[in-house]
């Protein structure tokens, strides 16, 4: 298959190195061609030590480097089969860039993007074929992270969906089909780990090493909240909680915190600026944690209910089924465990009683249960 790749950042260079390691013939174009060559270096050392670690033969290397050519037109993706593009998060340079190139590939090339938070719906309707326009959303790093969303939107056909799952399958992936609504899947399930975390810090109830600690030692997370939100960049992490929040219309289960606000006006972004919620200048102190069992159990049932009440809240409108909803937090994000399978472990109606419990104390809408959660609780009695 010939694969085009637009935007050789982060995510570009990622989905490049995964489409040629499955064997596809890939054109890899960037507007910069400083990025481009950054691209070019950085895959070139990501192969070298592959071959280092006895992961990848020399032979093998050498072929998938060959299967990646750095283009330095849009027009050499005129073959292309499929055009990924990964591109800035901006709608006008986006749909600029798919009317632009509609002008040069085929009738039958499946264009995807990336796009983290914009519709895809609006993307299709930038092209002259809306019909063959798909998100397919990679995770960060894409050549590690098995989950990939695949958005239809309203305007997209059967076979442009069909086709695009199955190309993602055959990458070594795991697809899921998700809705066309703010976040997908992972973007929008997982903001209650953030948020939750933010909220209790806000209220004074724990510190962030404590509620780091709360959610690794009771629920398994490998990262606490603020530990990842840190690792992943306030900027990045703001912005989609915003972008989320605003897409549904202010629904405060969604809100963003000034506290991580401030983080970003500070510029404390996390690990890339060696200061975000916590210090990683080489003399930082390490902060202290309270281990209080009763505290931390809290923290955990707290965040964790809010995360299973999101699960069935995107179960409820439809946004996938209950298999790929767990599927996405455990291969997306690596959470521990699904989210709907965990509430049933526990129990749903225990889950019920802790968001009753929650909005009782608050009177705050972000704590209503899904209706879907209270079904599901019955029908599990
Ligand atoms: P990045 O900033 O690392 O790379 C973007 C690249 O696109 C740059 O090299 C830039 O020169 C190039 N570019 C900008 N405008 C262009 C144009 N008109 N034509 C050709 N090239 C152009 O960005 P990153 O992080 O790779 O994100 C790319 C897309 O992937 C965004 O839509 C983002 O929302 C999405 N995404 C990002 C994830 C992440 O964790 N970074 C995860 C999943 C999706």
């Amino acid at each position: 298959m010939i694969v085009g790749v637009i935007g050789s950042g982060t995510m570009g260079s990622g989905i490049a190195q995964v489409a040629a390691t499955a064997g596809c013939k890939v054109f890899l174009f960037d507007e910069s061609a400083i990025a481009l060559q950054k691209a070019e270096s950085r895959l070139q050392s990501t192969f070298s030590s592959l071959v280092e670690k006895g992961k990848l033969s020399f032979e093998k290397s050498a072929e998938i480097r060959s299967n990646i050519q750095y283009a330095s037109s849009l027009q050499e993706l005129k073959n292309a089969e499929l055009v990924i593009e990964a591109i800035v998060e901006n709608k006008e340079i986006k749909a600029k860039l798919f009317s632009n190139l509609e002008q040069i590939v085929s009738n039958d090339c499946i264009l995807a993007s990336n796009t983290s938070s914009l519709s895809i719906a609006s993307l299709a309707a930038s092209c002259k074929k809306p019909e063959r326009f798909i998100g397919i959303h990679f995770f960060n790093p894409a050549p590690l992270m098995a989950l990939v969303e695949i958005i239809p939107a309203v305007q997209t056909s059967e076979i442009v969906m069909t086709k695009a799952f199955y190309t993602i399958k055959a990458w070594g992936k795991i697809p899921v089909k998700a809705r066309d609504t703010p976040g997908f899947i992972v973007n929008r399930v997982a903001r209650p780990f953030y948020g939750e975390a933010l909220r209790i810090f806000d209220e004074g109830l724990a510190d962030m090493p404590t509620i780091d600690w709360a959610m690794k030692t009771f629920g398994g997370f490998k990262m606490g909240p603020f530990e990842l939100m840190d690792f992943i960049g306030n900027d990045v992490n703001f912005t989609v909680t915003e972008t989320v929040f605003h897409s549904f219309f202010c629904d405060p289960r969604y809100m963003p915190s000034f506290t991580q606000k401030r983080m970003v006006e500070a510029g404390y972004l996390g690990r890339k600026t060696g200061r975000g919620f916590y210090d990683y200048s080489p003399n930082a102190i390490k902060p202290s944690v309270d281990e209080d069992p009763d505290l931390g159990k809290m923290i955990f049932d707290r965040t964790l209910a809010m995360l299973i009440n999101e699960a069935a809240e995107a179960l409820h409108y439809g946004i996938a089924s209950t298999e790929d909803i767990d599927l996405a937090m455990t291969k997306g994000v690596n959470y521990p465990k699904g989210l709907l399978n965990w509430g049933k472990e526990i129990g749903l109606q225990t889950i019920v009683n802790q968001m009753d419990n929650l909005f009782e104390e608050y009177h705050d809408p972000r704590y209503r249960a899904s209706s879907k959660l209270r079904k599901m609780a019955t029908e599990c009695a």
